[in-house]
């Protein structure tokens, strides 16, 4: 389903629409009319950091039994109405990898304040390994996706300063806005007024009569060294996805076009 122009998430109008076109509640569960198969999960994506419109998503996820996980990777420290992203869904998950906020080099995390799925999830991914001290039983096909300690050291102290990447990149974003205001060809991309962004990712929005230009205009900085890029291809265009079914994706087409990734690390700017 479609994004949503503010935000780049996923689109509660577009969703609400999708479910009363294909869906069919049966009993309880949402089905797909046209291939039988169950919709489990609603899985929303903070993109760059930028909340997603919750609330009308968590009305839909109730009336059409959907679990909700919030794909958190890129929100750790945004707040949609004062709330902490990656608390409102059944599960959210963190990535501290190494372009993010927080970054062991790899790895992340599960949130949830489901003591009995986060021990669930703790048995998936160390390897069924129980709590018993001597009795190695492992009858479960698992994973081995445990942090190691040393990167799960570097993460928790990064966590203890958190307020501080996050401060200075909220003053690299005023400096982007400020920089590009009343700049007629593109626009910094601003946070909803609900919600907060870690200003994770700084994205430009060009207009539609500098699509042709964008390669151009991407390709000083990047001669300069400073890394700046289009927005990932969206997945219907990956030549592996074609086949699959989706809905109408216009402003997400017109997004991708059109949204530009500039440097955003918190190092770029100074404590003042
Ligand atoms: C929304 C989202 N999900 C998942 C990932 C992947 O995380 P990881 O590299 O920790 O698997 C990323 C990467 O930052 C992401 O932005």
């Amino acid at each position: 389903m479609d994004s949503e122009a503010t935000t780049l998430g996923l689109d509660p109008a577009s969703l609400a629409a999708l479910l009363d076109h294909i869906a069919t509640c049966s009993p309880a569960v949402p089905i797909n009319r046209d291939t039988g198969r169950r919709t489990a999960a609603l899985v929303p994506v903070f993109v760059f950091g930028f909340p997603v419109d919750m609330a009308p998503l968590l009305t839909l996820a109730s009336e059409w039994n959907l679990t909700v996980v919030e794909g958190a990777a890129e929100s750790l420290g945004s707040t949609y109405h004062d709330l902490n992203c990656a608390s409102f869904g059944r599960l959210a998950t963190l990535s501290f990898s190494g372009n993010n906020i927080i970054a062991t080099r790899g790895g992340g995390a599960i949130g949830t304040d489901d003591a009995a799925l986060a021990r669930r999830a703790k048995l998936l991914s160390a390897t069924a390994k129980g709590p018993h001290r001597w009795d190695f039983f492992r009858n479960e096909t698992v994973y081995n996706y445990r942090l190691p300690n040393l990167n799960a050291a570097l993460g928790v102290a990064q966590f203890e300063q958190l307020p501080q990447p996050l401060a200075a990149k909220r003053r690299l974003a005023e400096r982007y806005a400020g920089s590009l205001a009343g700049f007629e060809r593109a626009q910094i991309l601003q946070e909803a007024e609900s919600a907060r962004s870690n200003q994770w990712l700084n994205a430009l929005l060009i207009n539609h009569d500098w699509v042709y230009r964008r390669h151009e205009v991407l390709s000083a900085p990047n001669d300069a060294g400073l890394m700046t890029r289009l927005i990932w291809t969206l997945m219907h265009c990956l030549p592996r996805c074609q086949a699959r079914p989706r809905a109408d994706l216009s402003v997400a087409e017109d997004l991708a076009a059109r949204v530009l990734n500039l440097p955003s690390s918190a190092n770029l700017v100074g404590k003042s």
